[in-house]
């Protein structure tokens, strides 16, 4: 890699922990020494933290990689563990829930609320003929029912499968074929950028066709009452939660399964075109969510609100707002709408009013309101927030520096955390009041995790020097396969690395000269121009440094003379629009980049748009802008948030 390219990444600020967060901090320093003396043990230890039926003797099975086996022969409830045992334990009054739907309707679900719902829904779903290991398929709005969805199905034994509420009718069917659902759980609809977003005729388009029976596997579909549109209805097959779920015994002993009882299926997308089914089980992955849980969001559950940003139908969802804090007791926001719905500072006002002091969400929300300005989060009182984190995708240092000055006064540690659908639960981050923090990076492995970044070889890359990321060890909440697909598991994770039995994340990544790592983007993403390697995020992270531009997304496009040729789309800043001219602001650009990382890195085009494509969960498709870059029909725009943002872009390039 280039010295310039070097350049960008020397970020030198450092942000030791404050002494007074470090005294309460629910982190210490040990952990990583417990955990190098003895791994093993240390998981082990994270474990009996959980409930267990029959406690284990065994720790790892790892005697037929990649498949292991965590806790093989222990049994526990993974429901009972985020419920039951709360309000066995004198906490059932304890507020699990602050829910408020998009137009401001409000309910605090206790923990004996919630436990209460969640065995009637476990005795509905059980009287539909759902028994442990039938797979049911969740698609839901984010309201307390969706968590109740999910905790009856594992309370059951079962495998849900919960696909986001944004997907289309065929994207469900597919997924529900794909695990041979037998039953579906949704709403009548959702509220979604002050509209009702019905959801009810996606499933029955998605059954459509087949109905129940035969053909399809799916024999009832469980309908909570949320928008009250007009819904179809299949006798016979379609239930009213309510009629259903208030009506059923309040009674039902929580059984206990094995650690490697099936718990989910989550569809991820892969490099090819058909959406990956990653499998967790049970043990494991409830060990690792409670315990990254409590230590990465330095979680006091009597005195803290929590709140995680994810929907639950992502792997951030399920981790940290349904399994991790109700494993931990804690009590959590949750908000079923848009960040700018009625008003761009609705998250803010949810902060203040609920007194949120533990905040995580994704670089992309960060970016899109650092773009309205931080006059709208300074109208409202953030001053309960005191830990601020970050996922999902590398945040350049300048939108982390926003974070902690805007949200977190200059004073809330950031952790920026590191994981995949597939690793089930946060893998590297700063563990905060421990590890002083670096703007971009997210620096270490968490206590009991191997992580290191190497070259093409699996060699070791030394301080310094960029390449893959890999897991060198298996861990807890790893994904146990690929469902239905032994063989594609094998393939796209194991076989790169296969002579040193390494876990190849997809990852490019950098060591510093400490060793803390720096996530460069997928590798897919890498392009290489004249040979010389380039991260898109390394420009982008240039390009977001200037003065006038909010948002950047950079493609490698294919070039005649240099393989691949550097293609930038910005968005403006309306403060600097406002101000100046637009003429030449593109070749600036080019220049600034050229500057701040050197002349391999200019951008040979850069276009100048008022939108990106997003994915709804907010990931830049750069495959749609490459197209376009390469001068090519736009291909799929299905999954894109909004469709219609492709044909503007294109216009706008012409
Ligand atoms: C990226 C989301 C840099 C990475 C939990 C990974 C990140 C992919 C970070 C997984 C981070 C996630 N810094 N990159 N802190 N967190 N990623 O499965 O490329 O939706 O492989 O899981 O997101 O995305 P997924």
């Amino acid at each position: 890699m280039s010295s310039q390219i070097d350049h960008l990444l020397t970020e030198n600020r450092r942000f030791a922990p404050s002494p007074e967060f470090a005294a309460d901090a629910v982190a210490t320093a040990d952990l990583y020494a417990q955990a190098d003396a003895d791994r093993e043990g240390f998981w082990a230890e994270q474990a009996r933290a959980l409930h267990w039926h029959t406690p284990f003797s065994q720790v790892l099975d790892w005697s037929n990689p990649p498949f292991a086996q965590w806790f093989a022969d222990g049994e526990l409830n993974v429901a009972y563990n985020c419920l039951d045992r709360h309000v066995e334990a004198g906490n059932g009054d304890r507020v699990a829930l602050l829910w408020e739907g998009e137009p401001g309707d409000e309910r605090r679900v206790t923990y004996a609320e919630l436990t209460d719902e969640v065995k009637r829904a476990a005795n509905v779903l059980r009287g539909l003929g759902v028994e442990a290991g039938d797979r049911v398929a969740i698609y839901m709005p984010m309201i307390p029912e969706a968590i109740a969805a999910m905790l009856a199905v594992a309370r059951l034994g079962a495998v849900h499968s919960v696909i986001f509420g944004g997907f289309s009718a065929d994207s469900l069917r597919t997924r529900i074929d794909d695990a041979g659902a037998k039953v579906v759980i949704t709403a009548d609809g959702g509220y979604r950028k002050g509209r009702v977003s019905p959801l009810k005729p996606a499933v029955d388009q998605a059954l459509a066709d087949r109905g129940a029976g035969p053909q399809g596997t799916v024999e009832h579909v469980l309908v909570v009452r949320r928008t009250e549109n007009e819904v179809g209805w299949t006798e016979g097959r379609d239930i009213w939660w309510h009629d259903a779920v208030p009506a059923a015994s309040g009674e039902h002993e929580a059984q206990a399964f094995p650690a490697e009882n099936p718990l989910f299926i989550l569809y991820t997308s892969g490099t090819t075109g058909k959406p990956k089914g990653i499998l967790h089980t049970s043990g494991g992955y409830l060990t690792q969510a409670t315990f990254t849980n409590k230590v990465v969001h330095d979680l006091h559950p009597e005195t803290d609100v929590f709140w995680c940003t994810a929907d639950i139908g992502w792997i951030t969802g399920h981790s940290y707002v349904t399994y991790g804090p109700l494993s931990n007791g804690a009590t959590q926001v949750l908000y079923e709408g848009t960040p700018e719905t009625p008003h761009p500072g609705r998250w803010w006002e949810l902060v203040e009013k609920y007194g949120v002091t533990v905040l995580y969400t994704a670089p992309t929300a960060i970016r899109s309101f650092m773009k309205l300005g931080r006059q709208i989060p300074q109208q409202f009182d953030l001053s309960s927030i005191r830990l601020l984190g970050s996922v999902g995708e590398p945040i350049n240092p300048e939108a982390w520096m926003w974070y902690r000055e805007i949200i977190g006064a200059d004073a809330a540690p950031i952790v920026d955390t590191w994981w995949q659908t597939e690793t089930g639960s946060i893998m590297v981050s700063a563990l905060p009041g421990v590890t002083e923090t670096k703007p971009g990076s997210a620096q270490v492995p968490l206590p009991g995790i191997g992580v290191d970044v190497v070259d093409d070889q699996g060699e070791h890359v030394g301080n310094g020097n960029g390449g893959l990321l890999v897991l060198t060890q298996p861990w807890p909440s790893m994904l146990r396969g690929i469902w239905g697909d032994p063989e594609r598991f094998v393939e796209t994770y194991w076989e790169k690395f296969q002579n040193k039995g390494y876990y190849f994340a997809g990852d490019g990544a950098r060591l510093d000269e400490d060793g803390d790592v720096w996530f460069l983007g997928r590798v897919d993403d890498v392009m290489n121009v004249s040979g010389h390697r380039l991260s898109t995020t390394e420009i982008e992270s240039a390009l977001v440094g200037n003065e006038a531009v909010a948002e950047a997304a950079v493609v490698g496009a294919s070039d005649e003379t240099t393989g691949q040729a550097v293609v930038a789309f910005v968005i403006v800043k309306q403060s600097y629009l406002s101000a100046h001219e637009p003429e030449g602001l593109a070749d600036a650009l080019r220049k600034w980049v050229g500057e701040q990382i050197g002349p391999i890195a200019r951008p040979r085009d850069i276009y100048i748009v008022g939108e990106l494509p997003k994915t709804r969960s907010g990931k830049i498709m750069r495959r749609l802008l490459r197209d376009v870059a390469e001068g090519r029909e736009v291909g799929d725009t299905t999954t894109l948030a909004d469709t219609a943002v492709m044909s503007v872009i294109s216009a706008q390039v012409k």
